[in-house]
Formats: structure tokens, sequence, C-alpha cells
């Protein structure tokens, strides 16, 4: 590949725009939206839609294959005018820069900054040196330092994300996160309640924790009392205006009895659980090192069902792992057909460069896997679409988050991360925000209809 022409921006112009683009899990997605606001206290603003920015920030996902080649294109489109007029200044963040950093300076002068996932919080000195013109790596892990040199948050919106828990030990054979984000670490109980408050005296209803094994948060609250995340969440349920507590994403072996209690007691604990279960062989989950069989996950839902007996459940799925056989490809068929997700995401798998699986013998031809995800999704979508049909005829509560295309249209989510939209021509005046009770009257496999029942709730 040709190398990329460097960026038209003069050096010593300081950017007074900036855009975050954020290609990844929602842990990427709340670490561009704390870049974004680091780049606010540098002075700086968010363009707006349609608008050319000074800076952008490509805050990349290693997750997926083509990762890195889509990083070199869209660097290559800004830089020839064909994404904005004006060439940016351009950053590439996230887990793409982690792996790949030195690679990245190497091959694109355009980018005048690489920054990994744990080191963004160093974003403001790197822009004053690429200004001057000086290009900056920085792929550090300096564990948990980011959090606390970040400015404090400003979000405005009804829901948020906020990451209590970084990195992973699991080191499940096909996956690069636990190289791109490091080793295991919680953030302290005191900052994540701090943070929380923050986030809902400026408007947030619902808080979504994150973390790649998010169940694994541990700390000490204020009087040194060792806790894990159910401890955690009963803390803040006592937070008056926070209405919903969310968590993701959980793995099988973290979870403690004391979580699953959390959801049969802490009303606010909304009824939705998404735990990534990726294979139904237990030959497979044993090469993919997870630890853990078909029967103890299924024995884990059980549990959990019991604790909550409305919950809806959600997971991940890897098809085509190497050497995995039409026969234990039917075995997560029949986990699936078991379990009657509310809701799941499923993946062909994608060799990761540096991962055990990537030189395995026996990778699976793309026509299979094509052909087995296509299998698994109808199956599904089939559930998907059952229980959002299961809803029809019922009233929920639903979180308003926005507003619809149409006028008197709303948008929001009912306590099983359902999409509801709702028409409401005489409730105009509502808050972004509100609780209110809507009747389902319509169900389709991404979202559901409703009616107003009862406005403002709260
Ligand atoms: N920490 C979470 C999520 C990790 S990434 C967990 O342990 O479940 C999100 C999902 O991407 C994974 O659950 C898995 O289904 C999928 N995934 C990760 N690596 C993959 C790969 N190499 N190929 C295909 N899918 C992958
Ligand atoms: Fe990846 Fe496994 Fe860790 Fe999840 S638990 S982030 S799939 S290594
Ligand atoms: Fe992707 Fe990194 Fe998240 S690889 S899925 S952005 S942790």
């Amino acid at each position: 590949m040709k190398p990329i022409t460097p960026p038209r921006v003069a050096p010593n112009e300081r950017p007074q725009t900036y855009r975050v683009k954020s290609f990844g899990c929602q842990m990427n997605v709340y670490d561009g939206e704390r870049m974004g606001e680091m780049l606010d206290e540098q002075g700086m603003s968010a363009a707006s839609e349609g608008e050319d920015a000074d800076l952008v920030v490509l805050n990349t996902c290693h997750i997926r294959e083509k990762a890195a080649e889509k990083i070199y294109s869209d660097i290559g489109r800004l830089t020839k005018g064909k994404t904005q007029k004006k060439a940016p200044m351009i950053a590439v963040a996230g887990c793409v820069a982690q792996a790949e950093g030195e690679e990245i300076m190497k091959r694109a002068p355009a980018v005048s900054m690489v920054v990994g996932p744990q080191a963004y919080h160093r974003l403001p000195d790197m822009l004053d040196k690429a200004v001057k013109g000086e290009r900056a790596t920085d792929t550090d892990m300096p564990a948990i330092a980011k959090f606390s040199a970040l400015p404090v948050r400003k979000k405005r919106t009804p829901t948020a994300f906020l990451t209590v828990q970084e990195g992973c030990d699991k080191f499940c054979t096909y996956c690069v996160v636990p190289y791109t984000r490091g080793a295991e670490i919680s953030r302290p109980f005191g900052d994540l309640i701090s943070e929380a408050q923050g986030l809902v005296e400026s408007g947030a209803r619902e808080i979504t924790l994150l973390g790649q094994n998010v169940n694994a948060w541990g700390g000490e609250n204020e009087k040194g009392i060792a806790q894990g995340l159910d401890g955690l969440i009963r803390q803040l349920a006592k937070i008056p205006k926070l209405q919903r507590i969310r968590y993701t994403t959980s793995h099988p072996n973290d979870f403690t009895p004391g979580l699953i209690a959390a959801h049969a007691e802490v009303d606010k604990l909304m009824p939705y659980l998404h735990l990534p279960v990726q294979s139904g062989s237990d030959r497979v989950l044993k090469a993919m090192n997870r630890q853990h069989t078909a029967e103890g996950y299924l024995r884990l839902l059980e549990q959990m069902r019991a604790a909550r007996p409305d919950i809806a459940l959600s997971g991940d799925f890897i098809v085509g792992f190497p050497g995995e056989t039409e026969a234990e490809f039917e075995e997560t068929l029949s986990l699936v057909d078991e379990v009657r997700y509310a809701q799941a995401y499923s993946f062909k798998y994608s060799p990761r460069p540096g991962t055990p699986a990537a030189t395995m013998d026996n990778q699976i031809p793309r026509e299979v896997m094509d052909d087995r995800l296509q299998r698994l999704q109808a199956r599904l979508n089939r559930d998907q679409l059952a229980f959002n049909a299961a809803s029809v005829g019922k009233s929920c509560t639903v979180l308003v988050e926005r507003k619809g295309k149409l006028p008197g249209q709303w948008l929001g989510k009912s306590p099983w991360l359902q999409s509801v939209w709702f028409a409401d021509e005489e409730w105009g005046e509502a808050e972004l925000g509100d609780m209110v009770e809507v009747d389902v009257i319509d169900a389709g496999a991404n979202s559901v209809q409703g009616v107003l029942r009862q406005a403002a709730l709260t």
C-alpha cells in the first residue's frame, strides 16, 4: 500500500473543532465520550453534523476482521477530502491503536497521534506536541491513572455508560481484548459513586455499568468492607433520581450468589442479562478456553430465572471456531432452543493476529461459517420476535430517550431493553428522561410499538 499523504492542516494551527468516531463496544463508546469531554476542556468544541472537524479521532476496535485496513481507508478518505473538504489533524485511538500503534505511525504519515485505550488521558499533552508538528504515540498501560486524570463528567442524556472495570484476564483463545485492554482492574467504589452522582445530577436516569468482565468488579466501600458488583449496585440504587441500573458484559464464571440475589431484591436493577456463551459444545468451549460448560451456563441461567422470573436473556455466539463440526454447531442450536433468548449477537469466527486460535488447525471454510451463521440467526430472530410479541397487550414503563422522526413520536426502552416507540401529539411538552407507562400494541423483531397510558411517572 502507498503511504498516505500528510495532512494539509498547517502545523501551529490549533484545532478548534473535533469529531470522535467510535467503532467498538460500549466501553469504546464510553472512552470516545470521555475523549470528547477532554477536548472540550481544551477549549475545543464538537463539530456539528455535516460540518468539517479540525481534529478527527478514530476510536478503533480490533475485535473483527479488517479493522486495521478500515482505518487506513478512513485516513485515506479524510486526507483526500472525500469525507470532508479540508484534511483534518488525525488521531488514532482505541484497540487497534494499542495493538498496531507503531505500524500505523509508519504507514500513515497523516496521523499525528496514536493513543491506546489506557493512555487517552494524556491526549491534551499529545495535542500540544502535534500542534508543534511532533507526532506522538502513547500505548502505555498505566493501570488506573487514566480515570483520576479525566475531567468531571458533563454528559446530559437520560442514559449514560459508566466504566467500572477494565481489561480481561480470561484469555479466551480467539480474543484480542486481554492484549489490547490489559489486565483486569476495578475502579474504586468511591470514585464510581461520585461519577454516578454527577451523571444523575446532570440528567441521567439510567446508568449502565461497563466492563469486559463487569461482574468481576471488586472494591471496598467507604467503611473498608469488601464489595462485589452487587454491593456497588445496591449503593447506586440509593441515589434517589437514578431509576434504572444495568450492567454489561458478564462472564459466567464471575457470577456470585450476591449478584443473583440483587436481581431479586433491587427494583432498580433491570430484568435483563447479557451473558455470552459462544458455543453449546463443551469440546469447543474447552478449545476456546471459556472455562465453563454448556450445562454450567444453563444452570446459572436457571438460577437467574428463579431470582427474577421475567428476566430477558441475551448472549454472544461465535460460529465456525477452528475444528467446530456440524454436530458441535448443532449443540449451539440446541442450547438456543433451550434458552430462548430475548436478544443476541452472533459472529463468524475471525482469526485475530497474535491469539492462539488464529494458528489452530482446521480453520473452517467461509461458506460453512456463512451457512452456520444464517441458521443460528434464523433461530435467534425467531426467539427475539416471539419475546417482543409476548409483550403485546401488556403495559410497561418506558424511559423516554429521544424524539422520533415524526411529530409527537417518542422513543425509549422497556425494562427488558426493548426499543419502544409511541406517538402522542398531546404530550408534546414531555421531557427526555421521563418515565412513562405505555400499552404495547404491536411488535416487530427489533422494536415494539405502544400507546401512552400515563405520562411522567416521576
Ligand atoms: N468480554 C465480553 C465480550 C468480549 S467481545 C465477553 O467475554 O463475553 C464481544 C464478543 O465478540 C464476544 O463475546 C465474542 O462473541 C465476539 N468475539 C470476540 N472475539 C472474536 C473473534 N475472534 N471472532 C469472532 N467473534 C469474536
Ligand atoms: Fe475476550 Fe474472553 Fe475476556 Fe471476554 S472473557 S474479553 S471473550 S478473553
Ligand atoms: Fe473492540 Fe476493544 Fe471493545 S477490541 S470490542 S473496542 S475492548
